[in-house]
């Protein structure tokens, strides 16, 4: 059975890799949808023209992750795409975010992502297509977002070793650093607030990003950044002193509480 499999399917960018996946991807037998939100896994299922199967588990405990291994050691998919998109962000200082937020985000941004990342291992082949959604937060520290950058900069870093890992198997490896993508993740990260403005002049579309990590994807490429200005912030981070960049980023940062 040729399957794609997708965490963090309920919402946002899981949920429009499994309508694009769906559309584009005839080789495609079943999509395995994850999150812990059953009924919007159901009501994406019902949307799709491909039979689903719908995992609700909570990525961040170790039942939810036994689950995932169980059912792939009873199903043995022939895994031709895989999304980790589970994730989330906390906006605020280290002092200020709960002891919960902060490990919980390494948690299921790190940890998670790794030990789906392990399990899936076997399941992948030749042609085979393993996307892991970072961020563009990945690029640098970001003060105000301390631990879901680093926790972004581990996905980075790992999935751009696995890539040089699997050099020669022919399985793909892509790294998705997107900046801030119109979804339901600000509601989580700013908790109502307003979204800093020069994050809401670049927000991008949903659609835009996960078509262009596919066509990233296909190509092979280790990384894909979506837009020209994530495109710029990209190349900056890697021409620019980090701390002359943190300078000017404070001084923008300075009137949004
Ligand atoms: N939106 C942005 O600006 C942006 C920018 C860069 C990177 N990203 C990254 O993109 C990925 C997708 O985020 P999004 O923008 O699509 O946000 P989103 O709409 O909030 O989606 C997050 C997804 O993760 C799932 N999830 C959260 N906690 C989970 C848990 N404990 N177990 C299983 N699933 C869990 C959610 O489903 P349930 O709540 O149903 O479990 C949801 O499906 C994240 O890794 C995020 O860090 C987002």
């Amino acid at each position: 059975m040729k399957i794609a499999l997708i965490t963090g399917a309920s919402s946002g960018l899981g949920a429009q890799f499994a309508r694009e996946i769906d559309r584009t991807m005839p080789g495609i037998q079943e999509i395995w949808l994850i999150a812990r939100r059953t009924e919007r896994l159901e009501t994406l299922a019902e949307e799709l023209q491909k039979s689903c199967r719908i995992l609700s588990v909570d990525l961040s405990t170790d039942e939810g992750i036994t689950c995932i291994q169980q059912e792939l050691e009873r199903k043995k998919p022939n895994i031709r795409i895989c999304a980790n998109c589970a994730g989330y962000g906390k906006v605020g200082s280290v002092a200020d975010i709960s002891y919960a937020h902060n490990t919980g985000m390494v948690q299921l941004n790190c940890v998670a992502l790794t030990a789906v990342t392990k399990l899936v291992l076997p399941y992948l082949q030749k042609g085979s297509l393993l996307i892991q959604i970072a961020s563009s937060a990945a690029f640098l520290p970001q003060p105000q977002f301390a631990v879901y950058a680093a926790s972004k900069s581990y996905v980075l870093s790992f999935s751009r070793a696995l890539r040089e890992e699997l050099h020669g198997t022919g399985i793909r490896v892509t790294a998705v650093c997107p900046g801030p993508v119109k979804t339901e993740f600000f509601d989580i990260a700013e908790e109502g607030k307003n979204i800093i403005w020069y994050k809401q002049l670049i927000m991008a579309d949903c659609e835009n990003v996960v078509h262009q990590a596919l066509t990233d994807g296909r190509k092979g490429k280790a990384v894909s950044v979506y837009g020209v200005w994530m495109k710029a912030f990209y190349l900056l981070t890697k021409l620019v002193p980090q701390q002359m960049i943190l300078s000017v980023t404070r001084l923008l940062n300075r009137d949004h509480s």
